[in-house]
Protein backbone atom coordinates (compact mmCIF):
# COMPACT_ATOMS: atom_id res chain seq x y z
CA UNK A 1 0.00 0.00 0.00
CA UNK A 2 1.12 3.29 -0.67
CA UNK A 3 1.96 5.63 1.69
CA UNK A 4 0.84 9.10 1.36
CA UNK A 5 2.70 10.21 4.55
CA UNK A 6 5.61 8.70 2.51
CA UNK A 7 5.73 10.65 -0.80
CA UNK A 8 8.75 12.55 -1.80
CA UNK A 9 7.42 15.80 -1.63
CA UNK A 10 10.27 17.10 0.22
CA UNK A 11 12.55 19.70 -1.70
CA UNK A 12 11.01 18.39 -5.25
CA UNK A 13 9.50 21.18 -7.05
CA UNK A 14 7.38 19.99 -9.48
CA UNK A 15 7.06 15.83 -9.86
CA UNK A 16 4.38 14.31 -11.88
CA UNK A 17 4.37 10.21 -12.17
CA UNK A 18 1.61 8.45 -13.89
CA UNK A 19 2.02 5.26 -15.72
CA UNK A 20 4.62 6.02 -18.38
CA UNK A 21 3.60 10.01 -18.31
CA UNK A 22 6.48 11.69 -16.96
CA UNK A 23 6.43 15.73 -16.64
CA UNK A 24 8.69 17.70 -14.80
CA UNK A 25 9.97 20.78 -14.28
CA UNK A 26 11.89 23.13 -12.09
CA UNK A 27 13.31 20.08 -10.09
CA UNK A 28 15.64 20.93 -7.83
CA UNK A 29 17.49 20.46 -4.84
CA UNK A 30 18.16 17.25 -2.99
CA UNK A 31 14.97 14.40 -2.93
CA UNK A 32 13.91 12.68 0.18
CA UNK A 33 13.60 8.97 -0.22
CA UNK A 34 10.43 7.21 -0.63
CA UNK A 35 8.98 6.18 2.55
CA UNK A 36 11.44 8.20 4.41
CA UNK A 37 9.08 10.69 6.56
CA UNK A 38 6.39 10.39 9.11
CA UNK A 39 5.40 6.84 7.92
CA UNK A 40 2.03 6.71 9.53
CA UNK A 41 0.56 3.36 7.77
CA UNK A 42 0.67 0.43 9.51
CA UNK A 43 0.94 -1.56 6.63
CA UNK A 44 -0.52 -4.75 7.08
CA UNK A 45 0.63 -7.17 4.25
CA UNK A 46 -0.99 -4.71 1.53
CA UNK A 47 1.97 -3.91 -0.23
CA UNK A 48 1.69 -3.33 -4.32
CA UNK A 49 3.74 -0.81 -4.41
CA UNK A 50 1.41 0.81 -7.27
CA UNK A 51 -0.36 3.43 -5.28
CA UNK A 52 -3.60 3.06 -3.36
CA UNK A 53 -5.59 0.10 -3.46
CA UNK A 54 -8.78 0.19 -5.70
CA UNK A 55 -11.28 0.20 -2.78
CA UNK A 56 -13.02 -3.33 -3.32
CA UNK A 57 -14.11 -6.06 -1.06
CA UNK A 58 -11.74 -8.35 -2.20
CA UNK A 59 -8.82 -5.76 -1.73
CA UNK A 60 -10.45 -5.14 2.08
CA UNK A 61 -10.48 -8.55 2.59
CA UNK A 62 -7.35 -9.55 1.51
CA UNK A 63 -5.63 -6.32 3.21
CA UNK A 64 -7.59 -6.26 6.55
CA UNK A 65 -10.59 -8.51 7.54
CA UNK A 66 -8.23 -11.53 6.45
CA UNK A 67 -5.04 -10.88 8.12
CA UNK A 68 -6.53 -8.58 11.73
CA UNK A 69 -10.11 -9.05 11.66
CA UNK A 70 -10.98 -13.02 11.00
CA UNK A 71 -8.25 -13.94 13.62
CA UNK A 72 -11.26 -13.48 16.24
CA UNK A 73 -13.95 -13.10 13.41
CA UNK A 74 -14.10 -16.59 12.11
CA UNK A 75 -16.25 -19.73 12.01
CA UNK A 76 -19.93 -19.89 13.69
CA UNK A 77 -18.54 -18.95 16.95
CA UNK A 78 -17.42 -15.46 15.59
CA UNK A 79 -18.61 -12.59 17.85
CA UNK A 80 -21.69 -11.63 17.26
CA UNK A 81 -22.24 -13.68 14.38
CA UNK A 82 -20.00 -11.65 12.57
CA UNK A 83 -17.81 -13.70 10.34
CA UNK A 84 -15.17 -11.94 8.42
CA UNK A 85 -12.77 -14.93 7.12
CA UNK A 86 -13.77 -14.59 3.58
CA UNK A 87 -14.78 -12.21 1.33
CA UNK A 88 -18.55 -14.23 0.66
CA UNK A 89 -19.09 -14.01 4.55
CA UNK A 90 -17.74 -10.59 5.05
CA UNK A 91 -20.42 -9.65 2.47
CA UNK A 92 -23.26 -11.92 3.93
CA UNK A 93 -22.28 -10.31 7.41
CA UNK A 94 -22.12 -6.86 6.80
CA UNK A 95 -24.24 -5.14 3.86
CA UNK A 96 -27.43 -4.35 5.30
CA UNK A 97 -26.62 -6.40 8.20
CA UNK A 98 -27.87 -4.31 11.55
CA UNK A 99 -25.55 -4.20 14.22
CA UNK A 100 -25.88 -6.21 17.40
CA UNK A 101 -24.27 -3.47 19.21
CA UNK A 102 -26.84 -0.62 18.25
CA UNK A 103 -29.58 -2.70 16.45
CA UNK A 104 -30.95 0.75 14.63
CA UNK A 105 -27.43 1.02 12.54
CA UNK A 106 -26.41 -1.53 9.52
CA UNK A 107 -23.29 -2.66 9.87
CA UNK A 108 -22.67 -1.48 6.34
CA UNK A 109 -24.88 0.69 5.25
CA UNK A 110 -24.58 1.03 0.82
CA UNK A 111 -23.25 4.97 0.28
CA UNK A 112 -23.45 5.73 3.88
CA UNK A 113 -20.17 5.25 5.48
CA UNK A 114 -20.96 7.82 8.55
CA UNK A 115 -23.54 5.99 9.48
CA UNK A 116 -22.55 2.61 9.26
CA UNK A 117 -21.93 0.25 12.20
CA UNK A 118 -18.70 -0.81 11.24
CA UNK A 119 -16.70 2.37 10.47
CA UNK A 120 -18.35 3.79 13.95
CA UNK A 121 -16.29 0.47 15.43
CA UNK A 122 -12.70 0.63 13.51
CA UNK A 123 -12.84 5.17 14.22
CA UNK A 124 -13.88 4.09 17.98
CA UNK A 125 -16.98 6.34 18.00
CA UNK A 126 -18.73 7.63 21.03
CA UNK A 127 -21.58 5.84 20.77
CA UNK A 128 -20.34 2.57 20.19
CA UNK A 129 -21.10 -0.46 21.96
CA UNK A 130 -17.99 -2.38 23.58
CA UNK A 131 -14.52 -1.78 22.27
CA UNK A 132 -12.72 -0.34 19.31
CA UNK A 133 -12.14 -2.90 16.70
CA UNK A 134 -9.48 -4.54 16.72
CA UNK A 135 -10.48 -5.68 19.88
CA UNK A 136 -7.01 -4.51 21.98
CA UNK A 137 -5.07 -3.92 18.85
CA UNK A 138 -4.00 -0.88 17.34
CA UNK A 139 -6.45 1.09 15.22
CA UNK A 140 -6.32 0.63 11.46
CA UNK A 141 -4.62 3.46 9.66
CA UNK A 142 -6.14 6.37 8.02
CA UNK A 143 -5.64 4.85 5.00
CA UNK A 144 -6.80 1.65 5.42
CA UNK A 145 -10.30 3.15 7.45
CA UNK A 146 -10.36 5.13 4.01
CA UNK A 147 -10.67 2.27 2.06
CA UNK A 148 -13.68 1.23 3.87
CA UNK A 149 -15.00 4.36 4.39
CA UNK A 150 -14.49 4.51 -0.05
CA UNK A 151 -16.26 0.87 -0.38
CA UNK A 152 -19.25 1.55 1.06
CA UNK A 153 -19.67 5.18 0.13
CA UNK A 154 -19.14 4.05 -3.81
CA UNK A 155 -22.22 1.10 -2.72
CA UNK A 156 -20.46 -1.47 -0.61
CA UNK A 157 -20.85 -3.93 -4.21
CA UNK A 158 -19.85 -7.53 -3.49
CA UNK A 159 -17.38 -7.39 -6.79
CA UNK A 160 -15.54 -4.09 -8.37
CA UNK A 161 -15.43 -0.54 -7.63
CA UNK A 162 -19.08 -0.54 -7.72
CA UNK A 163 -21.01 2.27 -9.21
CA UNK A 164 -21.09 5.11 -7.01
CA UNK A 165 -19.51 8.86 -8.32
CA UNK A 166 -16.00 9.09 -7.86
CA UNK A 167 -15.13 10.66 -4.69
CA UNK A 168 -12.58 13.16 -3.49
CA UNK A 169 -11.51 13.76 0.22
CA UNK A 170 -9.30 15.87 1.86
CA UNK A 171 -6.85 13.47 3.77
CA UNK A 172 -4.25 15.87 5.64
CA UNK A 173 -3.53 19.30 6.96
CA UNK A 174 -0.36 19.97 8.19
CA UNK A 175 2.52 22.02 8.43
CA UNK A 176 5.28 21.74 6.56
CA UNK A 177 8.40 23.99 5.99
CA UNK A 178 7.18 26.05 3.60
CA UNK A 179 3.24 26.35 4.82
CA UNK A 180 1.07 23.28 4.52
CA UNK A 181 0.81 20.48 3.19
CA UNK A 182 -2.58 19.28 1.96
CA UNK A 183 -3.46 15.62 0.72
CA UNK A 184 -6.46 14.87 -0.99
CA UNK A 185 -7.26 10.91 -1.78
CA UNK A 186 -9.77 10.42 -4.58
CA UNK A 187 -11.82 6.80 -4.31
CA UNK A 188 -10.95 5.72 -8.06
CA UNK A 189 -8.58 6.17 -9.94
CA UNK A 190 -7.93 8.97 -12.33
CA UNK A 191 -7.89 9.46 -15.86
CA UNK A 192 -4.53 10.42 -17.21
CA UNK A 193 -5.23 13.64 -18.60
CA UNK A 194 -6.54 15.21 -15.01
CA UNK A 195 -2.87 15.04 -14.57
CA UNK A 196 -2.38 18.60 -16.31
CA UNK A 197 -1.77 20.84 -13.44
CA UNK A 198 -3.61 23.54 -15.27
CA UNK A 199 -6.74 21.96 -14.11
CA UNK A 200 -6.34 23.21 -10.65
CA UNK A 201 -5.69 26.63 -9.60
CA UNK A 202 -5.00 27.86 -6.46
CA UNK A 203 -5.33 31.33 -5.47
CA UNK A 204 -3.81 33.36 -2.38
CA UNK A 205 -6.37 36.38 -1.47
CA UNK A 206 -5.13 39.27 0.98
CA UNK A 207 -7.16 42.06 2.19
CA UNK A 208 -8.92 42.85 -1.27
CA UNK A 209 -6.82 41.00 -3.57
CA UNK A 210 -6.63 37.85 -4.88
CA UNK A 211 -4.26 36.71 -7.54
CA UNK A 212 -3.33 32.79 -8.62
CA UNK A 213 -0.23 31.44 -7.49
CA UNK A 214 2.00 30.37 -10.08
CA UNK A 215 3.67 26.90 -10.48
CA UNK A 216 6.95 28.36 -9.52
CA UNK A 217 5.86 29.35 -5.95
CA UNK A 218 4.73 25.71 -4.79
CA UNK A 219 5.19 22.17 -5.27
CA UNK A 220 2.21 19.49 -5.42
CA UNK A 221 2.61 15.59 -6.08
CA UNK A 222 0.01 14.05 -8.08
CA UNK A 223 -0.51 9.76 -8.98
CA UNK A 224 -3.54 8.35 -9.57
CA UNK A 225 -4.95 8.33 -6.53
CA UNK A 226 -3.89 11.43 -4.91
CA UNK A 227 -2.80 15.28 -5.08
CA UNK A 228 -0.91 16.73 -2.81
CA UNK A 229 -0.12 20.34 -2.61
CA UNK A 230 3.00 22.07 -0.57
CA UNK A 231 1.51 26.01 -0.56
CA UNK A 232 3.30 28.43 1.17
CA UNK A 233 1.75 30.40 3.81
CA UNK A 234 1.12 33.66 4.68
CA UNK A 235 -0.10 35.96 7.96
CA UNK A 236 -3.47 37.57 7.04
CA UNK A 237 -3.78 35.59 4.12
CA UNK A 238 -5.85 32.68 2.68
CA UNK A 239 -5.31 29.90 0.13
CA UNK A 240 -8.33 28.76 -2.50
CA UNK A 241 -7.86 25.57 -4.25
CA UNK A 242 -10.16 24.60 -7.27
CA UNK A 243 -9.85 21.59 -9.11
CA UNK A 244 -12.80 20.13 -11.27
CA UNK A 245 -14.04 23.40 -11.98
CA UNK A 246 -15.78 23.83 -15.76
CA UNK A 247 -14.01 26.91 -16.66
CA UNK A 248 -10.34 25.12 -16.14
CA UNK A 249 -11.36 21.35 -16.79
CA UNK A 250 -12.88 18.54 -15.46
CA UNK A 251 -11.19 15.65 -13.71
CA UNK A 252 -12.53 11.77 -15.07
CA UNK A 253 -12.03 9.25 -13.28
CA UNK A 254 -10.77 6.02 -14.94
CA UNK A 255 -13.73 4.97 -16.31
CA UNK A 256 -13.94 8.45 -18.17
CA UNK A 257 -16.80 9.92 -15.66
CA UNK A 258 -16.06 12.79 -14.11
CA UNK A 259 -15.60 13.03 -10.36
CA UNK A 260 -18.06 14.42 -7.42
CA UNK A 261 -16.33 17.39 -6.58
CA UNK A 262 -18.77 19.36 -4.41
CA UNK A 263 -19.70 15.64 -2.74
CA UNK A 264 -23.22 15.32 -3.56
CA UNK A 265 -22.96 11.88 -4.26
CA UNK A 266 -23.64 12.21 -8.35
CA UNK A 267 -20.36 12.72 -11.01
CA UNK A 268 -19.33 16.44 -11.35
CA UNK A 269 -19.07 19.73 -9.72
CA UNK A 270 -16.33 21.87 -8.79
CA UNK A 271 -13.86 21.09 -6.18
CA UNK A 272 -13.11 24.14 -3.40
CA UNK A 273 -11.19 24.32 -0.35
CA UNK A 274 -10.29 27.34 1.08
CA UNK A 275 -7.45 27.35 3.76
CA UNK A 276 -6.99 28.32 6.68
CA UNK A 277 -10.93 26.76 6.55
C1 LIG B 1 -9.29 -9.97 19.52
C2 LIG B 1 -10.54 -10.36 18.89
C3 LIG B 1 -11.13 -9.40 17.85
C4 LIG B 1 -10.50 -8.85 16.76
C5 LIG B 1 -9.05 -9.01 16.30
C6 LIG B 1 -11.50 -8.07 16.07
N1 LIG B 1 -12.69 -8.16 16.73
FE1 LIG B 1 -14.43 -7.25 16.20
N2 LIG B 1 -15.33 -7.95 17.85
C7 LIG B 1 -14.74 -8.75 18.81
C8 LIG B 1 -15.66 -8.95 19.91
C9 LIG B 1 -15.40 -9.80 21.15
C10 LIG B 1 -16.83 -8.23 19.60
C11 LIG B 1 -18.09 -8.07 20.45
C12 LIG B 1 -17.87 -7.06 21.58
C13 LIG B 1 -17.68 -5.65 21.11
O1 LIG B 1 -18.46 -5.19 20.25
O2 LIG B 1 -16.74 -4.99 21.58
C14 LIG B 1 -16.59 -7.61 18.29
C15 LIG B 1 -17.51 -6.83 17.63
C16 LIG B 1 -17.31 -6.29 16.37
C17 LIG B 1 -18.30 -5.53 15.65
C18 LIG B 1 -19.69 -5.20 16.11
C19 LIG B 1 -20.69 -6.17 15.52
C20 LIG B 1 -22.11 -5.85 15.90
O3 LIG B 1 -22.98 -6.20 15.10
O4 LIG B 1 -22.34 -5.26 16.98
C21 LIG B 1 -17.73 -5.14 14.45
C22 LIG B 1 -18.37 -4.33 13.35
C23 LIG B 1 -16.40 -5.69 14.45
N3 LIG B 1 -16.18 -6.36 15.62
C24 LIG B 1 -15.51 -5.53 13.41
C25 LIG B 1 -14.18 -5.92 13.48
C26 LIG B 1 -13.22 -5.65 12.44
C27 LIG B 1 -13.54 -4.95 11.13
C28 LIG B 1 -12.02 -6.11 12.86
C29 LIG B 1 -10.70 -6.02 12.18
C30 LIG B 1 -10.26 -4.69 11.82
C31 LIG B 1 -12.25 -6.73 14.17
N4 LIG B 1 -13.56 -6.58 14.50
C32 LIG B 1 -11.26 -7.36 14.91
C33 LIG B 1 -13.46 -9.30 18.76
C34 LIG B 1 -12.51 -8.94 17.82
Amino acid sequence: MANLRGYPLGAVMLVVLFGGLTACGGSSGSDTPPGGTNGNGNGNGNSNGNGDPEPTLATIQQTIFSPICATCHTGAGAPEGLRLDSEQASYDHLVEQPAQGVPALMRVDPGNPDDSYLVRKLEGGPDIVGDRMPQGGASLSSAQIALIRDWIANGAAREGTGDGATGVVLAGVEDSASGVELTWRFSRSLAEHAQDPHTWQVYLRTDGATRPLTSDEYSYWLDERALILNLPTQADATLEVLFNDPASGLWLDHRGRVIDGDGDGQDGGRYRYVYPH
